[in-house]
This record gives structure tokens, sequence and C-alpha cells, in this order.
């Protein structure tokens, strides 16, 4: 039994140790190919039974390419690289790994938006989080995981999330909001965890953007593509008070960094889970839940048909 862990951004070294472990006290061996190509990866995936991948696009002409693959499992939340229809086709179990990377996601949203509000450390006089307005869109582990965190900060904290009973987030302490509309007009600080779904891609923009209250910040550690880029940089042009962080740079990076270089950030690279203990925890989970669906047809997280 083999099993692949493809991935363009490699885990951390003890991680990889970990999942090495976890492999082989199953009796099944590891492949690793880090920053591999795509011709790496088809050569790789040719004889193997799992494959573990992270934000690392998986079609069907891999699927294709991997007569004995039986489960991919995405070491990480989001799950929109997997071409989910060719695997379930091809019939190949998809995993996520819920929640094992979600403080990590959660405490990066802080740290850029502290970085943002103190105007990037220049030394000029920025402002604080404490009694401030945040909205978090999307109540799942990583949302509850920043309204645990904004708590510290004594912030004020709503969420808008249709998929979680009111009653669920009022436990928390956050008041639940049911529209877009309300979550962008009555927060100043807004953070995003909804996936990249057809519904959402494009969805935040404009309209949304125009509606915060003065001094608004959104904060975007969930995917580049629900923002319609379009849309954000005619609110950044026609509010001077409206910011923009992100976990990951928006196709046109550049001319968002030159029109507004003070109140826009990217990362590079996708770092939310960039850690060693996310990296760790993701990776075994990956590793375990591959080896028991390989093994008993475990699915708990299965998330195609
Ligand atoms: C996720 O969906 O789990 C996060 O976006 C992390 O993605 P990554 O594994 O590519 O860092």
């Amino acid at each position: 039994m083999k099993i692949l862990v493809f991935t363009e951004k490699p885990f951390a070294p003890a991680a990889v140790k970990a999942i090495e472990n976890a492999v082989n006290a199953a009796g099944a061996d590891l492949a690793l190919v880090e920053r591999g190509t795509r011709e790496d990866l088809l050569k790789a995936v040719a004889d193997a039974d799992g494959l573990i991948v992270r934000s690392d696009k998986i079609d069907g002409e891999v699927m294709d390419h991997a007569k004995n693959l039986r489960v991919i499992v995405r070491a990480g939340a989001g799950y929109d690289n997997i071409d989910l229809e060719a695997a379930t086709a091809h019939r190949i179990c998809v995993m996520n790994t819920p929640g094992q990377n979600s403080n990590a996601v959660a405490e990066l949203v802080f740290g850029m938006v502290v970085m943002m509000i103190r105007n990037q450390y220049n030394g000029t006089s920025g402002f604080e989080l404490k009694g401030k307005t945040l909205g978090i869109y999307a109540f799942g582990q990583v949302g509850r995981n920043v309204a645990r965190i904004a708590k510290g900060f004594g912030m004020d904290i709503t969420a808008l999330d249709l998929f979680v009973k009111d009653e669920v987030m009022e436990a928390e302490g956050v008041k639940p909001l049911h529209t877009p509309e309300e979550l962008f007009a009555e927060n100043q600080f807004v953070s995003l965890h909804i996936p990249a779904t057809p519904q959402t891609r494009g969805s935040i923009g404009y309209d949304l953007m125009m509606k915060m209250p003065q001094n608004g910040v959104l904060i975007n550690t969930a995917r580049k593509e629900v923002i319609d880029e379009a849309g954000l940089m005619k609110a950044l042009e026609e509010r001077q008070d409206l910011r923009y962080v992100s976990d990951i740079k928006p196709d046109a990076a550049q001319e968002f960094l030159d029109k507004f270089a003070a109140r826009v950030f990217f990362t590079p690279k996708k770092m939310g889970a960039q850690t060693a203990e996310a990296n760790f925890n993701a990776g075994v989970a990956a590793a375990e839940q591959s080896v028991a669906y390989l093994r008993d047809g475990w699915n708990k997280f299965q998330v195609n048909k």
C-alpha cells in the first residue's frame, strides 16, 4: 500500500516525519514529492493507493493516471482544488481534515489586522481593536476560533452563517446576523471564512464594501476567488478610509499595491495554515484518515458523493 504526499507548499519537517510514522505504523509506504511539477505528480501518483495534498490542484487527468488510487485527503479545510465529480466518477473517496488548522488561520487574522491598523508599523498613530465591531462571515471551525480570540481583544462580535443556528452563536456570545448587507453595514471589521463555491465566487465587492462603517477593514483568510476585485478596487478608490488585508495575493495585486500601498496587505503565498502545529495536526490527520479508509473504509469526512 503506497500513500503519496504531494505538496507544492511543504509541511514542516517534523510533520513529515510524523506523517511517515503514521503511514508506516499501518504497514504502508510513504512517497514524498515536495514542490514537484505536474509531470512529477502524474508519475508519482501512478501506483499510489492514497494521495495527500494541500491546495494542490487535483483534476480528472491526475486521476486517470492513478489506476490504484482509492482515497484523496486534503490536509486542510477547503477542497475547491479537487475535482469532486471526477473523483466520484473514478470511485475515489475525497476527504478533508476539518478543524486541524483552524487555530493557525484564526491567529493570522489578528496578526494581519493588528499590523494593518498600526499602519504596517511605520511609526505613525494607528487604532485599536478593543470595543470595535467584528463581523465573522461563516461560523465554522475558523470562524469560531476567530470569535474566541476576538473576545480577548474585547471586540463586539457578530456572525453570519445560515447553516448554523442562532442559539449556537448566542451560546458563544456572538450575535447572529442574517444577510451579508447587515454584516458589512454593522461591522468596522469583517473577516471572511466562506469557502470558494459557485455561489460565493466574486460575491464580495463594491456594494458590500461601500456599506462598511468609517475605517472599515476587510480581512480575507478564506479564498481570493470570493472577492470581486474590480468592485473592491472601486470601493478603495472612492473611500480613502477602507482597508483590505488578504492571506494570498489577489490577481491584480500589483495594481492594488501601486494605488493603495498603505491600505492593503497581501501574503505572497497562503500562510494561514503554515505553522508547525497546523502542519502536524492536518498532516497526521490526513495520514490516519487515508490509512483508515484504505484499511476499513472509514469515511467520516468524505466530501464527495
Ligand atoms: C485550508 O483550506 O485548509 C487552508 O486554506 C490552508 O491551505 P494550505 O494547506 O494550502 O495552506
